[in-house]
């Protein structure tokens, strides 16, 4: 298979596509492919640093780590953020780890210089020890790194020609500012470890075409006719039962991702709604329903004091994706005025750390306080909501699958699996080192919907 033509353009290295929808296994777990994406990935895209929820006073950092590279990010002014490499420049000692607040800058543990927190070098010991010429003020700056926001996060890239962060994350930047999620709060945030390589995690994510036999509890269902198939109107017995199916998929989401998406406030809001008239029509039933439960949690969380977008304009503009991702590890998971985010990073070929965060434009309750830290679990830990321990419990199983001598390549649908297909297109654009001008209409192409058919990325 390798022998073949590359697919994208200056792709010579081993297991470069040859076709979009045959992905070859080893990719899944080889060290050198795994050194390829680290030196030619993730060296040069933008990741997602931190929520600015972790960085909110001025003198607030927060360490971002992704395969050995260590970046602080801090809020060095009220709208003003920066990214240092994390090293000493005296000796290379790290500056920070973790998170913490310092107003007054950073101070090396281990021989005591110290830095503004505008990266200027403010002391160095007993400075009459050393060669004058080691210690001009230039040379002990802090190393900067790019820092922009959008999302209500800050993301970093250690590539300085790369494109502006906004740019390179559209079209799922724009379709996102539509629902508010700058202003979303964080109400919980969970980390695992999951022993799979980053692209068989990613991908868990990219399809709804499992969801029938992994998470077979959210289907949409009819209690009466027992018809199962998605939210086609016309399987159902009659208005009772369009509520009844709506309310039950509701609260298995929200069950199922452990109260993230949709939110308990939301049910109580359609529990309100019950009783209410609709035609006999399922169609019009259906849309009258949905209609009147999102004016309804509108109203509900105005009056609590979100700015929440009107949700049937959102609606009849198209805003219908519940799951979207963001080239190369990032994901919104939108529904009624909330989110579900994700964000992965490879610790190791076969070694993954993902993050889940539930986000909401509801207001804070009294109860209610912003995560400042991750809540580590095991990946098997069975507190994880349904929906996740279901993905989870696929991985392992897959890293070993991919990785035995009868497994070739994977065979990839053209139309539901193709966000997989284009993701791995893009990716081979930055292994092949291709220009920024090149791969940024290529991410255009696979940040937004999943479930997206195979697109040729012009690379
Ligand atoms: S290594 Fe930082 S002060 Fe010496
Ligand atoms: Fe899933």
């Amino acid at each position: 298979m390798n022998e073949s033509k590359p697919l994208v353009e200056g792709a010579h290295f081993p297991l470069a596509l040859s076709r979009p929808d045959l992905i070859p296994a080893a990719r899944y777990s080889d060290p050198d492919f795994f050194a390829l994406e680290r030196d030619h990935l993730w060296t040069r895209t933008w990741q997602m640093a931190c929520r600015l929820e972790e960085i909110p006073r001025v003198g607030d950092w927060v360490e971002y780590e992704c395969l050995g590279r260590s970046v602080l990010v801090a809020r060095v002014g009220e709208e003003e953020l920066r990214g240092y490499h994390n090293a000493c420049r005296h000796r290379g000692t790290q500056l920070g780890v973790g998170r913490g607040h310092s107003p007054n800058g950073f101070t090396c543990p281990f021989h005591g210089w110290c830095w503004n927190l505008d990266g200027s070098n403010r002391a160095v010991f007993a400075p009459e020890v050393f060669d004058p010429a080691l210690l001009e003020p230039e040379a002990l700056r802090l190393a900067e790194v790019r820092v922009e926001t959008w999302g209500g996060c800050a993301w970093i890239n250690f590539d300085d020609r790369a494109p502006p962060l906004r740019a390179s994350l559209e079209p799922f930047a724009t379709y996102h500012d539509a629902l508010g999620v700058d202003r979303m709060h964080a109400e919980s945030w969970f980390e695992t470890i999951v022993p799979a390589n980053w692209k068989l995690v990613a991908e868990a994510f990219m399809e709804g075409y499992h969801a029938e036999q992994t998470h077979p509890q959210l289907l949409a269902r009819s209690a009466k006719s027992g018809y199962s198939a998605g939210t086609d109107p016309l399987g159902f017995v009659d208005p009772e039962d369009i509520v009844g199916s709506s309310l039950y998929f509701m609260r298995t989401l929200s069950e199922g991702m452990g109260g993230g998406m949709v939110h308990a406030r939301d049910i109580e809001v359609a529990e309100e709604l019950v009783r209410m008239d609709l035609p006999d029509d399922p169609v019009e039933a259906l849309s009258e329903w949905t209609t009147r439960l999102n004016d309804e949690i509108r109203s509900r969380a105005s009056a609590e004091g979100a700015d929440m977008p009107d949700l049937n304009a959102l609606l009849s503009s198209g805003h219908i994706h519940s799951v979207n991702f963001c080239f190369p590890h990032f994901w919104y998971l939108p529904v009624y005025g909330n989110a579900a985010s994700y964000r992965i990073r490879p610790i190791s070929p076969e070694e993954t750390r993902f993050e889940v965060w539930t986000t909401t434009l509801w207001p804070a309750g009294d109860q209610a306080s912003t995560p400042r830290e991750p809540t580590r679990r095991p990946h098997d830990d069975p507190n994880w909501g349904e929906v996740l321990r279901q993905d989870f419990a696929n991985l392992p199983r897959l890293q070993r699958g991919v990785r035995s001598p009868g497994f070739d390549a994977m065979r990839l649908a053209r139309g539901v699996e193709g966000t997989i297909a284009n993701f791995h297109q893009a990716l081979d654009g930055f292994l092949a080192e291709r220009e920024h001008a090149d791969l940024l209409p290529a991410l255009h192409g696979v940040s937004g919907p999943i479930d997206a058919p195979i697109r040729d990325l012009g690379l």
